[in-house]
C-alpha cells in the first residue's frame, strides 16, 4: 500500500533499507527499459543548459506504463542557471509564494532580497519557502485553477518543457501552470495525485535539482503497491498515460555526494543568460541543503483557450 512505503522510506529510526530503491545509475534493467528511438534528430539546446539529446539517457518503469526518465540532461552551467532562477527571479511578485498567506515579505521586497541582500540576512525566512506558482496559480485549498488567477509564465521555462515534449513526441504540449517545489533535508511531499488540471491526459513534467530524493509512484489508488525511485540532481521525471493518474510523493531527501552543478563539465558557454558569480555563490550555498522541484502542467485542453 501507498502509505506503507510512505512511512518505510519516511522513517528516520530506523533508518530504511534503500536496496529497493531503483537506481538509473547502475540501470537495472530489470525495472526500467531504455527509449532511444528518437534522439539524434534535435539540434543542440545549450541555451537552455541542456547537452546534446544524441548524449541523454532515457528509460521508462516497466511498472508503470507512461512513467518516463530522463537522467540529468542538463550542463553543470545549465544546472546553475535553473538553480539560480528559481531562487532569484521565480519566487517573486506576481508569482504567489507559501509566504504571502502569513504576510512574511513586504510587497516591495522579494523573497532573494530579504534573505541575501539585507545586512542582517533573514535565515529563518531562507527555511520558510516551501513554494511558489507561476502561470495559472494551483489554489492548494480549493485545488482549483481560475482565469484571475495568474501570471506570465518566463518564457525560458516554457521554451525548455516544449523542447522535452518534443524530444519525447508529445505533440501540443504547452506549459501553463508550475509549481516550483522547495525542499529542506527534513521535508517530504505526501502522496497525491495531481488532477487539479482540465487536461490530465496532457503530460506533467518534473525537473528536479540539488540534493537527492526518493520519489515513490504508486497506481490508481492509495491500495496498490508503490516503487521507489532516487532522483538526483537534473533529473526529470514525464508522467504521462497510466502514471499522470497515479499516487506519488517524496517520502525523503537524501545527501547527494557527488554535485552534478559543480561538474567540470567541457561544454562551451552558450546560455543566453550568463549566472552571476555572486548569485552563483548564494545559490550554491542554498543547494547544499536543499532540493528543488520544477513541476510545470497543461492545464487546458487542446483548442480551448481559457478556463470556465
Ligand atoms: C510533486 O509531485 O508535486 C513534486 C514531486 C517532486 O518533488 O519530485
Amino acid at each position: 500500500m501507498f502509505k506503507d512505503s510512505f512511512k518505510y522510506y519516511k522513517s528516520r529510526n530506523p533508518f530504511p533499507d534503500l536496496k529497493n530503491v531503483i537506481d538509473i545509475d547502475s540501470t537495472d534493467y530489470t525495472k526500467v527499459r531504455p527509449i532511444e528511438d528518437f534522439l539524434l534528430k534535435y539540434e543542440n539546446r545549450y541555451d537552455l543548459g541542456l547537452r546534446p539529446t544524441k548524449d541523454w539517457k532515457i528509460y521508462e518503469l516497466k511498472c508503470n506504463l507512461g512513467l518516463i526518465f530522463i537522467q540529468n540532461p542538463f550542463t553543470a552551467e545549465g544546472q546553475q542557471y535553473w538553480i539560480t532562477k528559481c531562487l532569484k527571479d521565480y519566487p517573486k511578485k506576481p508569482n504567489k509564494l507559501n509566504l504571502d498567506e502569513h504576510k512574511l515579505l513586504n510587497d516591495n521586497t522579494s523573497w532573494w532580497e530579504e534573505c541575501f541582500k539585507n545586512s542582517d540576512g533573514n535565515v529563518s525566512l531562507l527555511t520558510k519557502l516551501r513554494w511558489t506558482t507561476l502561470g495559472y496559480h494551483h489554489d492548494w485549498n480549493t485545488k482549483h485553477y481560475s482565469e484571475n488567477s495568474k501570471s506570465i509564465l518566463p518564457s525560458e521555462l516554457c521554451n525548455l518543457t516544449t523542447f522535452l515534449a518534443n524530444v519525447l513526441n508529445y505533440t501540443g504540449f504547452n506549459a501553463e501552470a508550475i509549481i516550483i517545489n522547495y525542499y529542506r533535508m527534513n521535508s517530504t511531499l505526501a502522496g497525491h495525485t495531481d488532477h487539479s488540471e482540465v487536461n490530465i491526459e496532457a503530460p506533467l513534467f518534473s525537473i528536479s535539482f540539488g540534493q537527492n530524493a526518493i520519489f515513490l509512484i504508486g497506481g490508481l489508488t492509495q491500495e496498490e503497491p508503490a516503487t521507489p525511485i532516487y532522483l538526483r540532481s537534473g533529473d526529470i521525471v514525464v508522467m504521462s498515460k497510466t502514471s499522470r493518474h497515479c499516487y506519488h510523493g517524496i517520502p525523503k531527501i537524501l545527501p547527494t555526494l557527488v554535485k552534478p552543478w559543480m561538474s567540470n563539465d567541457s561544454m562551451q558557454n552558450k546560455l543566453h543568460s550568463e549566472v552571476d558569480s555572486e548569485d552563483w555563490s548564494i545559490a550554491s550555498n542554498y543547494i547544499s541543503e536543499a532540493r528543488i522541484n520544477i513541476n510545470v502542467r497543461q492545464v487546458l485542453k487542446p483548442g480551448q483557450i481559457r478556463l470556465l
